[in-house]
């Protein structure tokens, strides 16, 4: 959305973002992290969890081993990469020495609002804040946020290297200013930015995507089919490389399991919670889902 509010302000539109606040080092948020570590950027890994920070620290030595093994990746470079990732509990501390903060959270109001009220109060006067919510508009966390004007969504696709969009989307006060320095870190970070001119629950992606994946699981807790042939069918008939059980799995269930919530589908996430999130059954990153790995 092209913000009405603030005009062109050049000292903001030259500053790079240097140092980002990664919070939340999940799926998405290791992801990003190693996005943007290797495109260059200084990356503190904020999670409220000892345990979440583990994972993340896990998950990006498994990247680097990928990239290296698998990409044809340089070696040194990407253990650079590695080096200028660093983590910590501290929240305060982290946002108030960052550039841009780009939140990945849980997909939880609460949870986000929480974090929001406290980073926003935290950070620099210039700081970019950037949210990244599957279904969640910038509005619905705006109240919640010290500098309004500075605060947008900035939405990613896993995995992040490969579905390499970021979609950039204010509310009604982010100023044009930062909504252009995000569509600038997009590029930063090796994305193409996907200018969204509106607030749109589900973004461009989801808005696609959602009902799709919805259908899928629904085939399979209906006992129409198995994954195997559900993913064989959109994958043979819309010339795709994956299906949208695999899909799921590769988001993650937890994911999934939020997103039905939020498009109102409460039964579709009471079944995965039952089948699958409550069995461990996770998806890739667990090493199974509706596929074992
Ligand atoms: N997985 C995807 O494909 C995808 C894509 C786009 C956007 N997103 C969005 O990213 C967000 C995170 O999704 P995910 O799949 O990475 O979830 P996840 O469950 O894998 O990770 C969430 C992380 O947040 C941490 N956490 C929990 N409570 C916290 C708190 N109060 N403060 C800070 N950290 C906390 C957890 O320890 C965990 O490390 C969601 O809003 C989701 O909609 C996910």
């Amino acid at each position: 959305m092209a913000a009405p509010n603030g005009g062109p302000d050049r000292e903001v539109q030259t500053m790079t973002v240097q140092r980002l606040m990664v919070a939340g080092g999940g799926m998405m948020g290791s992801q990003v992290t190693w996005q943007a570590a290797r495109h260059g950027l200084e990356v503190t890994v904020y999670d409220a969890f000892d345990a979440g920070l583990a994972r993340c620290r896990e998950l990006e030595e498994s990247y680097r081993d990928l990239f290296v093994a698998e990409r044809g990746a340089d070696a040194a470079e990407m253990d650079a990469a590695l080096a200028r990732i660093s983590y910590t509990t501290d929240l305060e501390s982290s946002a108030a020495a960052a550039d841009a903060i780009i939140e990945q959270v849980p997909e939880d109001l609460g949870i986000k609002q929480g974090f929001w009220e406290r980073a926003s109060a935290a950070a620099t006067p210039e700081a970019l804040l950037l949210c990244n919510s599957s279904s969640l508009v910038p509005s619905a966390i705006a109240p919640v946020v010290a500098a309004p004007e500075r605060f947008l969504s900035l939405h990613y696709c896993v995995p992040v290297w490969d579905a390499n969009i970021g979609e950039v989307m204010g509310h009604e006060g982010t100023a044009s200013d930062h909504y252009d320095r995000t569509v600038t870190l997009a590029e930063q970070m090796g994305l193409v930015p996907i200018k969204i001119r509106r607030e749109w629950p589900g973004y461009v992606l989801n808005a696609l995507l959602i009902p799709f994946l919805v259908a899928g699981v629904e085939l399979v807790r209906n006992g129409v089919s198995d994954p195997a042939d559900i993913d064989q069918v959109w994958r043979i008939c819309n010339r795709s490389e994956i299906g949208p059980c695999q899909m799921v799995d590769m988001t993650g269930m937890n994911a999934a399991y939020h997103v039905a919530i939020t498009v109102g589908q409460t039964e579709v996430a009471e079944w995965l919670k039952r089948e699958y999130i409550d069995k461990g059954r996770m998806g890739v990153e667990t090493g199974a889902g509706f596929y074992d790995y």
